[in-house]
C-alpha cells in the first residue's frame, strides 16, 4: 500500500491509501468517481484515458492513465474532463466541439479535449505562424484514436478556436 496526495482540477485531494499497483485510471474512476476519464485499449495506444498534467514551470502535457500507476502522480497537479467547464459554462473548446458535432459516441472526447486544451495553452505561450497551423494541430492530436472516425471535426473545432483569436495563438 502507498499514500497518494495530488491536486485534481485545482483541488487538493488526499491523502488516499492505495494499492501500489492501482492504475491512475482506476483511481480516478473507482475512488473518485471521475468517470469522464475513459478506459479504451488499456495499452497506451488510443489516449481516450489521457489527462492533463500541469508542470511546475507552467507548461502542461497529457498523460495516459490506463497503464500508469496512480502512485506515480504523487504531488502532481492534473486536470480531467470534469475540470474544463466553469460555473456551468462549457469552455471555448468544449463549445467548439459541440458546434462542430465533433463527437459521435463521445468515448474519445475527453482525451481529444485535454489534448486540444494543452495545445491552446502552448500556442498562447508560444504562437506559431499561420502556415504551420495545420501541421501543428495534426501533430498535437496525433495518437488519439477515434473509433467513430471524427478526426476532421475535431481538427476543425480546434482550428476554429485558434483562428477566432489570432493575436493570441498565431504570430
Ligand atoms: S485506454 Fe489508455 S491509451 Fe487507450
Ligand atoms: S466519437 Fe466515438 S470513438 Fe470518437
Amino acid at each position: 500500500m502507498t499514500r497518494l496526495s495530488l491536486t485534481i482540477n485545482g483541488k487538493a485531494s488526499g491523502p488516499f491509501e492505495i494499492r501500489d499497483t492501482l492504475s491512475m485510471n482506476d483511481f480516478l474512476r473507482e475512488y473518485l468517481e471521475l468517470t469522464g476519464t475513459k478506459f479504451g485499449c488499456g495499452m497506451a495506444q488510443c489516449l481516450s484515458c489521457a489527462v492533463i498534467v500541469d508542470n511546475p514551470d507552467g507548461t502542461s502535457m497529457t498523460s495516459p492513465t490506463c497503464v500508469v500507476p496512480a502512485a506515480s502522480f504523487e504531488g502532481k497537479s492534473i486536470r480531467t474532463v470534469e475540470g474544463h467547464a466553469r460555473n456551468g459554462q462549457l469552455s471555448t473548446l468544449q463549445k467548439a466541439f459541440v458546434e462542430h458535432f465533433a463527437f459521435q459516441c463521445g468515448y474519445c472526447t475527453p482525451g481529444f479535449l485535454n489534448e486540444g486544451q494543452v495545445l491552446l495553452e502552448r500556442l498562447a505561450r508560444t504562437p506559431v505562424a499561420r502556415a504551420e497551423l495545420e501541421k501543428t494541430i495534426l501533430d498535437a492530436l496525433d495518437g488519439h484514436i477515434c473509433r467513430c472516425t471524427g478526426y476532421v471535426k475535431y481538427h476543425e473545432a480546434v482550428r476554429d478556436v485558434i483562428l477566432a483569436d489570432p493575436n493570441r495563438y498565431l504570430r
